[in-house]
């Protein structure tokens, strides 16, 4: 057997994680990262290309002469990095533009979910602020959900209360740009509630293939509170994805976005991401994202029995269908150690103590998010990001997950780390 090389695109945990799942695979020869991180450098040799440069990592690739790219994060997918590398004959992993837009702008996905009737909040589109005001206010209705059309490093969606609060978002997206061209559409959106269920799915264009389901934690404080953040930590299963539930998705949701978006001549190969809430009318899609949730990546592909490099390949080569994927059946939970001060405003560059060299602790995984080497004597991980570390455990259950996960975050200190206390059980199932 002919054994491969990755260029794995990214520099996250979602990136650790998938590096560290394509180390098991028998086939993989080597496995190069950029721009990566301390913890990745370990796992794979890393490059200082941006992830968003699509001509320094076409050079790249075509310079390690890799038998494939794994593009993981949301924009260099939207930017088309899958096209500029097919167009010179590398094969790479995740979907083109024309699909990637699924996620790369929400009137669009909002659009596609209308036309195709797939369950979704109702929604109203807006590009001048003075009418989604004027909409706002004769409307009337609280919590008002307004979002950002296009990427906004997840900070895109507001949850405004009250209409001031409302008036503020539309001035900061829509007026103060801080989004920048994000924010020249603005959906307004239904408020749904009901226990949240991230799905990631293999997908060929063909066939669909859900993995297993998880939860992620947004909120930065313990009890759901405080403001959102990139997530804060996830459990695999998700104890309110029952099979009954998964089979109405698959009938109601994920095949006909997959043969929706065949039908715009959108073909989506890939993962693609369903960001579902259970409400009490239903499972309905909150979002879509093009690719790997971060951190759900993290307590989903440990689980993942199946050869990762086998499926990656079917995918691209469109015979996901031969393939019979299989998960253990224990549980695997994930607890990000953030920097102090994050999601706002954090300092980098602080010592992390009770790693081992290679940024392990024993009992757990740790997929590094933000981390660097420390260029001095002894080697050792500073802080280099807002998300510093996801400790990740398996267990038979999600109570030996989590009490394995919570364990080795014990283990590991650095100066104002914080991190929350109740994943896994701020949504206990009643
Ligand atoms: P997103 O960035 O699209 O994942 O949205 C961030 C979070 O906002 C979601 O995880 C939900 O908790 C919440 N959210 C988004 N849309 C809605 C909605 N229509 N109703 C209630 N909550 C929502
Ligand atoms: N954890 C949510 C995301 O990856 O978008």
């Amino acid at each position: 057997m002919e054994r491969l090389t990755y260029l794995v695109v990214g520099g996250g945990g979602r990136e650790h994680t998938i590096i560290r799942k394509l180390k098991e695979s028998a086939d993989v020869d080597k496995i190069y990262c950029t721009p990566g991180n301390g913890g990745i450098s370990k796992d794979a040799e890393v490059f200082d290309v941006a992830a968003t440069d699509i001509d320094g990592v076409v050079a790249l690739a075509e310079q390690l002469k890799v038998d494939c790219v794994f593009v993981a994060p949301d924009d260099p997918l939207v930017l088309g990095m899958v096209d500029a590398l097919n167009e010179r004959g590398i094969r790479a992993f995740g979907p083109n533009k024309k699909a990637a837009i699924i996620e790369g702008s929400k009137v669009f996905s909002k659009e596609l979910m209308k036309k195709y009737g797939i369950p979704s909040a109702a929604y109203e589109v807006f590009n001048d602020p003075k009418a989604a005001l004027d909409y706002i206010r004769s409307r009337d209705s609280y919590p008002a959900v307004i979002k950002a059309d296009g990427l906004a490093l997840g900070k895109g969606v507001v949850i405004a209360e009250n209409f001031d609060e409302a008036k503020a978002a539309i001035h900061s997206i829509m007026e103060d740009k801080i989004f920048g061209n994000s924010g020249n559409n603005i959906v307004i959106e239904e408020f749904l509630t009901g226990p949240e269920v991230s799905v990631l799915a293999f997908t060929d264009g063909h066939c669909v293939k859900p993995m297993v389901s998880s939860m992620d934690h947004k909120r930065v404080f313990n009890g759901n509170l405080g403001p959102n953040t990139g997530g804060m930590g996830t459990i695999s299963p998700n104890p309110f994805y029952t099979d009954e539930v998964a089979q109405e998705c698959m009938g109601k949701i994920f095949l006909p976005t997959i043969n929706a978006m065949n039908a715009e001549g959108r073909t989506f190969k890939g993962c693609l991401y369903f960001g579902l809430m259970l409400t009490p009318n239903g499972p309905k899609v909150i979002e879509y994202n093009c690719r790997f949730g971060d951190p759900e990546a993290q307590v989903v592909l440990p689980r993942l029995k199946t050869d990762f490099s086998t499926i990656i390949n079917a995918i691209i080569d469109e015979k996901l269908s031969d393939l019979d994927i299989e998960w253990d059946n224990g549980a695997c939970a994930c607890v990000i150690m953030a920097s102090g001060g994050y999601p706002g405003k954090y300092d980098k560059g602080i010592e992390i103590t009770g790693l081992d060299k290679h940024g392990q602790v024993e009992g757990a995984t740790v997929y590094h998010a933000g981390t660097k080497c420390s260029e001095y004597a002894g080697g050792g991980f500073l802080t280099n990001g807002g998300r510093v570390l996801g400790v990740t455990a398996k267990g038979a259950n999600l109570d030996e997950a989590l009490a394995n996960a919570y364990a080795a975050v014990e283990k590991i200190k650095f100066k104002g780390a914080h991190y929350r206390t109740d994943i896994g059980r701020a949504y206990k199932k009643s």
